[in-house]
């Protein structure tokens, strides 16, 4: 019996595996071999709670020499008190209550990093708020734009009750919630980045800037619209940056996670309590075992990428390519956790984005997909 030839496109799919093998990134050093782990020196802005706080307690596990930053002066001090209880030194660790909005505190932040943690090495911005928009205050769903049951706008365009319209007060109240948002999220991000940098570049080898971002800064956020935009101007602002310092030597990595299992969500720019948090709607079922990313998986996710050679490497690992400069690429400043998110983004330049992203997302956050 004779066997039928195979088509060329089966001989291209069978050699993809041998290409991706062939040209699987040669990286050098691990920064982790340059910088041991107790040689680590890292300010961590937003260490008070949540994943700041996961990660100052990383830290302390692997004896690092941490600075906390916060507004909650109690809270860092707890925190202070976890990291010596799992075995860290008194002298490796300093609570600088700061607001990262205000220009003073940053600067006394500074002054004190440059004495008491000389050659910080490592700049962690993990500060950041969620919201409310709340522009119809007697609102069942305090939404932006109330679209779920667009009987409150008439047939061409009138509006069948004023009762149903945001108020003056309401708006008051979003344009507060907007301002102290963008100020925590946006401006927070930018004056760190502009306090920190050079400190880090002037006193320290293999110097990297992690920023918690969000998958909400690439991909729409119904519900969210407020935070989304803060935390896409964050992004942009920590990219621009690192095309900017390129040349001076310093990783930047910007995390993108998607729903953390915490208590994020339960808070607002104003408070600590009060929120709008969809997990615990339970607008979805099955959140936890689908949805939800473990903060332990988000701090392991942000030591492994710090820890990757921050050296370029090159792409095509043979020479004479591999002696070309113009062919060697850092790695990665995006990470999206889980993958998925990443696929989403390239989804959404097709008409998929629309047909099946969108409604996912609408449904994500408790409205009609
Ligand atoms: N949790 C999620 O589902 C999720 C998902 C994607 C991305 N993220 C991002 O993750 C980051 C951390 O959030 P988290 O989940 O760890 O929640 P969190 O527990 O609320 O942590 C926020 C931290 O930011 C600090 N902070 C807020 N405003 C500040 C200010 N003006 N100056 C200094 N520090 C300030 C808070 O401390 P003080 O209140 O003491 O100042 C706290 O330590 C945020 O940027 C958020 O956008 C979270």
């Amino acid at each position: 019996m004779q066997v039928p030839p195979l088509s060329p496109v089966i001989y291209c799919l069978l050699a993809l595996p041998i290409l991706a093998l062939l040209l699987r990134a040669r990286h050098g050093p691990s920064r982790e071999k340059v910088i041991k782990p107790t040689e680590e020196r890292v300010l961590l802005l937003g260490a008070s709670s949540g994943v700041g706080k996961d990660l100052a307690l990383a830290y302390a596990k692997r004896g690092a020499k941490i600075a906390l930053v916060a507004r909650r002066a109690a809270a860092l001090e707890t925190v202070k008190d976890e990291c010596l209880a799992l075995g860290l030194a008194a002298d490796r660790i300093l609570v600088i209550p700061a607001d990262i909005r205000s220009p003073p505190d940053l600067v006394a932040v500074r002054d004190t990093i440059v004495k008491s943690v000389p050659s910080t090495r490592t700049l962690l911005q993990i500060a950041g708020v969620d919201l409310i928009p709340e522009p119809r205050p007697t609102g069942p769903h305090p939404r932006l734009v109330p679209a779920e049951d667009l009987a409150w706008v008439g047939p061409g365009g009138a509006y069948n009750s004023a009762t149903s319209l945001p108020t003056c007060a309401g708006l008051e109240a979003l344009s507060a919630e907007a301002r102290a948002c963008s100020e925590i999220n946006f401006v927070g991000t930018v004056l760190a980045l502009a306090a920190f940098i050079p400190v880090l570049t002037v006193s320290s080898a293999c110097p990297a800037v992690h920023h918690l971002s969000s998958v909400a800064a690439t991909i729409a956020a119904p519900r969210r619209c407020i935070y989304s935009a803060t935390k896409a101007a964050a992004f942009m602002a920590v990219e621009s940056a690192r095309v900017e310092c390129e040349g001076a030597g310093i990783r930047f990595l910007s995390l993108l996670p998607g729903t953390i299992d915490n208590e994020f969500r339960t808070k607002t720019a104003f408070a600590t309590s009060g929120g709008n948090c969809e997990v615990q709607a339970g607008v979805k079922a099955g959140w936890t075992e689908k949805l939800l990313l473990p903060p332990k998986k988000v701090v392991d996710t942000i030591l492994s990428q710090l820890a990757l050679p921050t050296a370029p490497y090159p792409v095509i690992p043979y020479p004479p390519f591999s002696w070309v400069s113009g062919l060697c690429v850092p790695p990665k400043s995006q990470f999206y956790l889980p993958f998925t998110y990443k696929l989403v983004t390239l989804l959404n330049l097709t008409p998929l984005g629309y047909m099946y992203v969108e409604p996912r997302a609408r449904q994500k956050y408790g409205l009609r997909p």
